[in-house]
Parts: C-alpha cells; structure tokens; sequence
C-alpha cells in the first residue's frame, strides 16, 4: 500500500502532495481542516473538520495525454465504491462530482502534469462530506454520509478503502453504469452563458458527453444541471 501522510491542517492536500514530486514515488497527504481547499473551476472547497480530504500523487509510465480523462473516470469510480462499501447510494454526475440523493457528497480535483504525448503524473485530490456539518448556505446543494446513514463514519476507515479501490485494477464499464446524468433530461450552460435542454444520452470513450441533439461534449467548461 502507498505511504499515507496525515497532517492536522493544511491550505490545501493537492499543493502539500506536490512537494513529493521529486521523489517519483506515489505518496498520499490527507488533512483533517484544510484552509484553502480548492475546487474545480477556480472554486473554493470548504474543508472543515470531519470531512475527508486527500490527494494523491500518482505517476504513469504510458499513459496517453488523450486518455488523461480516465483518470478522473476510475477515482470517481473508486470513491463510489467505497461509499456503496459503507452503505451510501452514491452515483457519478460527469465527470468529477459525486452524488447522493441529488446533492453533492464528494468532489474530485485532478491535476494532470504531460510529458509530450504522455501523462507523467497525476495529483488527485478528493474530498468526501462525511461527519462534516454542511453550512447553512449550501445545505440545499451538498449532503455527508451523517446525513445519509444517521451515523458518524470512521473518516481513517473510510480512506483505507478508498486508498485499497484506487489500488485496484479498474475497467471502464463502472463509469458509466454508476452514472446519475445518463437518461436525464439536463441543462447545459455554456461558458457565454448560452443554456439549453437535452437528454443526455451516453458517456463516449473519449470521456466526452453524447447528447440526443448530437452534440459531444467536453468536461472542461461546460456546467450541466441534472433536472
Ligand atoms: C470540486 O468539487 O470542484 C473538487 C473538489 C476537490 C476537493 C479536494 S479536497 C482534497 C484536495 N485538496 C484540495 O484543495 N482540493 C481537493
């Protein structure tokens, strides 16, 4: 198993990890609080005591730049089999975000480092709602595990397993049969602010988002609304 590092507080995992890049070994760095937890999209994580928040540093030998959104893919698939191990019904919202009952209970921020058509390393970072409060204000968009079991959850338990899932070899069927957009009518907003109504239809091996219309489309900008 991978070397674990645990500390008590930190701005953020992701950037505590990279400082183990030098030694081209893959290593993980959790925190209890983080105070600058980030998101995608330039967005703020709140990481309050409770929650589990981890990144880990990952290196590959040939793995193709074009097939980096696989990565993304198999941690999201680790993190719902690890909260389906403890009893929660977690499914994927393409591509990053995981969700129970509607709302968000885990999110996954991957920073992907090439080296010419290759991926030379991976930071990944995840954090998990678990025993955390949900604040007041995004109450109505984010759920923990206390929520869902009626229980507190042992967070070290909880990441054992989700370090033994990401150990695993994957396949890529689970993406997709886990997936909580496929079927659904969503909206798509674009970055100009143009939105509109689809069905989304399938998750193509590309990574990329199938709609009914035709269109495909990429994770990067693109925010959809599952309704
Ligand atoms: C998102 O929902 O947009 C992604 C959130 C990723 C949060 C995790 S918590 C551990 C790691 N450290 C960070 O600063 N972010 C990730």
């Amino acid at each position: 198993m991978m070397k674990i590092i645990t500390l008590d507080k930190t701005t953020s995992t992701n950037d505590e990890v990279k400082k183990y890049v030098e030694d081209g070994q893959s290593v993980a760095v959790s925190a209890t609080v983080q105070t600058g937890g980030r998101g995608t999209k330039g967005r703020t994580f709140i990481s309050q005591e409770g929650g589990l928040y981890v990144s880990f540093l990952k290196f590959y030998n040939n793995l193709l730049a074009k097939d980096a959104h696989k990565i993304v893919e198999q941690t999201a698939v680790a993190v719902v089999k690890t909260l389906r191990a403890f009893g929660v019904d977690a499914r994927i919202k393409w591509v990053n975000d995981i969700y129970v009952n509607g709302k968000k209970i885990c999110g996954i921020l991957t920073e992907n480092v090439f080296e010419g058509e290759f991926v030379k390393y991976s930071v990944i970072g995840i954090g998990i709602n678990i025993n955390n409060e949900i604040s007041g204000d995004i109450k109505d968009i984010a759920i923990s595990t206390k929520q869902v079991l009626g229980k507190s959850l042992d967070i070290k338990a909880v990441l054992m397993t989700l370090v033994f899932n990401l150990e695993q070899k994957q396949e890529d069927g689970p993406y997709v049969r886990y997936s909580c957009v496929l079927g659904k009518k969503i909206k798509v907003v674009k970055p100009n602010g143009e939105e509109y109504f689809a069905k989304a239809k399938d998750i193509l091996p590309d990574g990329r988002l199938l709609l009914d219309n035709g269109e495909k489309l990429s994770a990067a900008e693109i925010k959809i609304n599952i309704l």
